[in-house]
């Protein structure tokens, strides 16, 4: 299977997890990126299960709504039972980094709302340790060379994503090289910086599933 195919595998998978789950009443939580539309597009076979989607970015709230999904804003939704997202990097804990589309921020946010955050990736994504994909940083941007200064500091190496500006009006700086031994620290860490919005380890609220691509069909991880 190509990795295509893999990310269309977990789509499916993760649209069959939640559907037994699905009332009138439910609220889907859904991620950005590939992987994400991919599962968008299971879900909308089941659009007329359950109420609508919190989305983590416009790109996703347009595909949503494209395909007749209603997109509720958080703020006027009082329990979101599931998130599902992709990831750039998963340890074998469900810790990741995210952020490689830049929507970081109101992915982290969605997810700490969502009762329960299904992971879906195919098996490059799977590592030892994070920190081999750069670890994004969303910046305010007058901040941004303080911030990337205090990164050098922590020992990374990081790079402005030039002509990115996220959906918070905020600019990325993708920080390589740094050495991740605890997740949860450098996720702190990092979120102490002044002029940080936020970082893409998501340890502090890690997933609660992983349904992983694999060429052997798609594992589910706890
Ligand atoms: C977007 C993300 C994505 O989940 C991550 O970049 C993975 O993307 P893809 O599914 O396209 O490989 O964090 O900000």
């Amino acid at each position: 299977m190509t990795q295509d195919e893999l990310k269309r595998a977990v789509g499916e998978a993760a649209a069959a997890y939640i559907r037994p789950k699905l009332d009138k009443d439910s609220i889907v939580g859904v991620g950005t990126g590939s992987t994400a539309n991919c599962f968008i597009d299971a879900l909308a076979q089941d659009k007329f299960l359950f109420a609508g989607a919190v989305a983590s970015s416009e790109a996703t709230a347009q595909r949503l709504r494209d395909h007749g999904i209603e997109v509720f804003d958080l703020n006027n939704v009082g329990k979101l039972d599931f998130y599902i997202d992709g990831a750039d990097e998963v340890n074998r804990n469900l810790e990741l980094i995210k952020g490689g589309g830049a929507a970081l921020t109101r992915e982290k946010i969605v997810a700490a709302v969502a009762r329960e955050f299904i992971c879906i990736a195919d098996e490059t994504k799977m590592v030892e340790r994070l920190g081999k994909f750069p670890l994004p940083v969303e910046v305010i941007p007058m901040a941004r060379s303080y911030v990337a200064r205090e990164l050098v500091k922590l020992g990374g190496n990081p790079v402005y994503r030039e002509g990115v500006v996220t959906d918070n009006g905020g600019q990325i700086l993708d920080v390589y090289d740094l050495f991740v031994d605890s997740a949860i620290g450098m996720e702190n860490r990092i979120n102490h910086i002044t002029g940080v919005i936020t970082n893409g380890l998501f340890a502090r609220r890690a997933a609660d599933v992983l349904l992983l691509g694999t060429q052997k069909g798609v594992r589910t991880l706890t």
